[in-house]
């Protein structure tokens, strides 16, 4: 088993208590996310989404898979791209998200499913593309999640994870640690009033710090069987890992 992180044992008191500890804290913070995110700090905003989901080859009429869709900031993007002859169904595991994105996401083309991704509530051979925004961290098992990845891509199926990644250098980390552990959250805390926002923003930042090196999550998915893995980097830290299945 390849956890991406080590138990966060101020969190929570064992790796069989994580998925819930996670699950809570999104449905304590949902209602808060999408603001954060509207003041730039989920680290990446819509055009930055939108703009890797077609660098990585999304294209009209696609049938996707976005899993940890969350209220939906990665969701958006893809059923503008894949347009009224695509379609796309977002998975999560909390209500509180799910809530949200339900909300805020309408159309024909969009569903929002409560599940895991180490369990997807999907078909196999039934999506042309898959996504995950940013909850790479939270999943249990890397090889898991990326062989379940695999059982629901189509044969020639394509694979985009957005993910955070923990600078290298000493400067880099310095700054990233004093935005994501200090600015973001005080700052949460203070637009939204909620100890809540501020919590998630906390664990935000704990998650990518604890997380796997990228080395080790493209070497998951080489494991995994998926072909064409690379990674695309912008300021050192929003890495976006793609590859074919
Ligand atoms: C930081 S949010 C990302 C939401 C969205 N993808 C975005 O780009 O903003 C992380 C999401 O991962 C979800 N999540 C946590 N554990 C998960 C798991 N095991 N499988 C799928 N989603 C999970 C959380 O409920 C939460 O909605």
């Amino acid at each position: 088993m390849k956890s991406p992180h080590e138990p966060i044992l101020s969190r929570y008191s064992g790796a069989a208590q994580k998925h819930g500890y996670v699950r809570d804290l999104f449905n304590r913070g949902a209602e808060h996310y999408d603001r954060i995110g509207r003041i730039g700090f989920l680290g990446t905003g819509n055009v930055y989404r939108r703009r890797a989901l077609q660098k990585a080859g999304l294209k009209p009429g696609m049938d996707v898979v976005d899993v940890a869709c969350g209220t939906g900031a990665v969701t958006r993007p893809i059923l503008e791209i894949v347009g009224a002859e695509g379609s796309v169904v977002g998975i999560d595991p909390s209500e509180g998200m799910l809530g949200e994105a339900r909300r805020e996401v309408t159309g024909e083309g969009v569903d929002f499913r409560l599940g895991r991704a180490e369990s997807l509530p999907v078909d196999d051979a039934s999506c042309d593309f898959l996504t995950m925004g940013y909850a790479l961290r939270h999943v249990e098992d890397l090889a898991e999640v990326f062989e379940e990845y695999r059982r629901v891509l189509k044969p020639d199926g394509r694979l985009l994870i957005l993910e955070i990644s923990r600078p290298k250098g000493r400067l880099g980390l310095a700054l990233t640690r004093f935005y994501f552990r200090d600015l973001v959250p005080f700052i949460s805390r203070l637009v939204t009033g909620s100890q809540d926002a501020r919590e998630m923003m906390v664990y935000y930042w704990e998650t990518i710090d604890a997380c796997v090196p990228p080395e080790e999550i493209m070497a998951a998915l080489e494991r995994a069987g998926f072909r064409n893995i690379d990674r695309r980097v912008s300021l050192g830290i929003f890495s976006e890992y793609r590859a074919d299945r």
